[in-house]
């Protein structure tokens, strides 16, 4: 008890805190899948990640204008959201089923 009441004995026990928190962050880094149809294409990507990144990856595309939300170039339907704007849109935290409209009028 007497050597947590030194000033210097306080300080060091406060950088090792420190130091263990920055050696062990607590950081996990969770994947999800994303399944792009009608072609069947399962995607793995990170929450947060852009939509139309992930698609390109996974060889779709999507057609997009204005990469800001209003053009509507970029609508694809979602199994949990319904019809989306692809530009505008992370990846949730859990899987997804992203079917892309061909449109032959964009
Ligand atoms: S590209 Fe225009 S709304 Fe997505």
């Amino acid at each position: 008890m007497k050597a947590l009441k030194d000033p210097a004995n306080r300080q060091s026990d406060l950088i090792t805190i420190h130091s263990r928190s920055v050696e062990h962050p607590l950081q996990v880094t969770i994947m999800v899948n994303v399944r792009f149809l009608p072609d069947d294409i399962v995607v793995t990507a990170a929450p947060g990640e852009p939509l139309l990144q992930v698609a390109r990856r996974g060889g779709q595309s999507i057609p997009t204008g204005c990469l800001r939300g209003s053009c509507h170039a970029c609508v694809v339907e979602s199994d949990c959201w319904g019809t989306i704007c692809a530009c505008i849109t992370a990846i949730p935290d859990h899987d997804l089923c992203i079917e892309l409209w061909n449109d032959p009028t964009w």
